[in-house]
């Protein structure tokens, strides 16, 4: 899959100032990846200089509350993630970073993924790519002549560790498979004659603008859903006024549809609290 033509469209379009390509700090690396996991390019921009500007290493951050983290990462989704993160923090302030994907994957909230992106932006290590929802559409796309959701992780995996030559690196390879899937193999709409995949085996299906066909839905609607208002629920209890008792907790979300499920407000306090994210201090007295 990779091309002399890949190589010179990377060249010419490839998104190469974003701001977390330009470090090979492995604490800059980790927030971007953590944030790309859940949030737009665009969105990620703002956070990821302020997240940064606010703790510029690992220590900076472990040495801060769960909640300033949590404050922090408001807006951004899957408040977990932040936690987790705030979790390494502490882990490699203790240890330092580890430097394989077995030792990475033992951190908080490090997957494969995460681990593998580590390796390769940050220690310049040969390693697998990171297989994200990007490479793995180029991949089943261009190599199998499939959609995403109809390929099996470990062909999307031996396809991709298949495609990059000895003389290209992990790093190169990776960002340009990202931004192919970002900017020109997209999703929804493809735009075939943009592509420098000439041998694509799926350019025959989509280059007359078909629309490819559609994964199963896998996620319920964010509207009405209990992740919505458990998010809800964690911004009022790290805002800047929490409730004092469930009865406030409850009038403070009461315009979230899951509400008004009778005891849903405790049981997302609840989860939220099984997950780490808040303790079990409240209410006072
Ligand atoms: N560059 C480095 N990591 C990235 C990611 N996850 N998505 C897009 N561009 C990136």
């Amino acid at each position: 899959m990779w091309t002399d033509a890949l190589a010179a469209w990377y060249e010419e379009h490839g998104r190469h100032d974003l701001p977390w390509r330009r470090t090979r700090d492995p604490w800059a690396v980790l927030v971007s990846e953590v944030m790309l996991q859940q949030t737009s390019v665009a969105r990620v921009l703002p956070r990821y200089d302020s997240f940064l500007r606010r703790w510029p290493t690992p220590q900076h951050c472990a040495a801060a509350s769960l909640d300033d983290v949590l404050r922090e990462w408001t807006g951004l989704g899957y408040p977990r993630r932040a936690a987790a993160l705030h979790g390494t923090a502490q882990t490699v302030t203790r240890q330092g970073w580890p430097r394989d994907e077995a030792g990475l994957r033992a951190l908080p909230g490090i997957g494969a993924y995460t681990a593998r992106a580590l390796l390769a932006f940050a220690f310049d290590a040969q390693v697998p790519p990171p297989r994200d929802v990007n490479l793995g559409r180029v991949a089943a796309r261009a190599a199998l002549g499939v959609e995403l959701h109809q390929a099996t992780p470990r062909r999307l995996d031996t396809v991709l560790a298949a495609s990059r030559p000895e003389t290209v690196g992990a790093r190169e390879h990776a960002f340009a498979l990202f931004d192919l899937g970002a900017t020109v193999c997209r999703a929804r709409t493809p735009a075939c004659p943009a592509c420098p995949l000439t041998s694509c085996l799926s350019r025959p299906r989509l280059q007359d603008g078909a629309a490819p066909p559609r994964p199963p839905r896998r996620q319920a609607p964010w509207a009405g859903s209990m992740r919505q208002l458990r998010g809800a629920v964690l911004r009022a209890m790290v805002g800047d006024a929490p409730p004092h008792d469930l009865g406030e907790l409850e009038a403070h979300v009461a315009a979230v549809p899951a509400a008004r499920e009778p005891g849903a407000v405790a049981q997302a306090l609840d989860g939220l609290r099984r997950d780490g994210l808040l303790g079990s201090d409240w209410p006072a007295g």
